[in-house]
């Protein structure tokens, strides 16, 4: 399996078929009880644009992604949407955000740069900002596709959040079964 998995034309194509009837409209639900409607909002790894579209129905929302390949799909499925090129460890711009979400996105980072981006992700917070992100739920690392995956537990998540923000939610929920997967909800200290 190529080690770029996100990033060639054929295996983008193969993931938005594979992931075509997955999105993230039951955590945004849960995300509206904490952020109210037409905050502004930078997702990060928006990948096809599944959540983004959701989230564009409430919030002045700006996708993101490190893929070229996804950006210009993005792009070219919603002209008028705004979309950077962004890496989730750095997040390299200067805009400021009322709130920041991710789907499966964050698992793909190493505990060092998962802390980076967390310290980098409050930066780029508005005061009380609020953070939304899932996770993989499980213990130790994998590749799967030719990409890393770090799995994560309730624990381990609130030892990464803690310095930055007030945990307001930490739950599990089933992606494709019971307990699978993580949602952590949380405001900028
Ligand atoms: C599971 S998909 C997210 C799907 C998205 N939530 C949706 O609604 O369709 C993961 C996305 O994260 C992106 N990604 C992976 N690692 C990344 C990184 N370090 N920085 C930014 N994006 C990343 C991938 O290119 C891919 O688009």
């Amino acid at each position: 399996m190529a080690a770029n998995y996100y990033q060639t034309k054929e295996s983008v194509q193969e993931y938005i078929q594979l992931a075509k009837d997955v999105n993230g409209g039951e955590l945004i639900k849960k995300l509206k009880e904490f952020l109210p409607s037409n905050s502004t909002l930078l997702e990060i790894g928006s990948g096809p644009g599944t959540d983004w579209t959701i989230l564009n129905a409430d919030y002045e929302v700006v996708g993101s992604d490190n893929s070229q390949e996804f950006l210009n799909y993005l792009k070219s499925k919603n002209p008028a949407g705004k979309f950077l090129e962004l890496d989730a460890v750095t997040l390299s711009t200067s805009e400021k955000f009322d709130g920041i979400y991710s789907n499966k996105v964050l698992h793909h980072l190493k505990d060092e740069e998962l802390s980076s981006s967390i310290k980098k992700q409050a930066a780029l917070l508005n005061s009380n900002g609020i953070i939304c992100h899932s996770f993989w739920k499980g213990e130790g690392t994998e590749i799967f596709k030719g990409l890393f995956v770090n799995y994560h537990s309730e624990t381990g998540l609130k030892v990464f959040f803690d310095p930055y923000f007030e945990i307001l939610l930490l739950e599990s929920y089933a992606e494709f079964e019971k307990g699978d997967s993580l949602l952590l909800i949380g405001r900028k200290k």
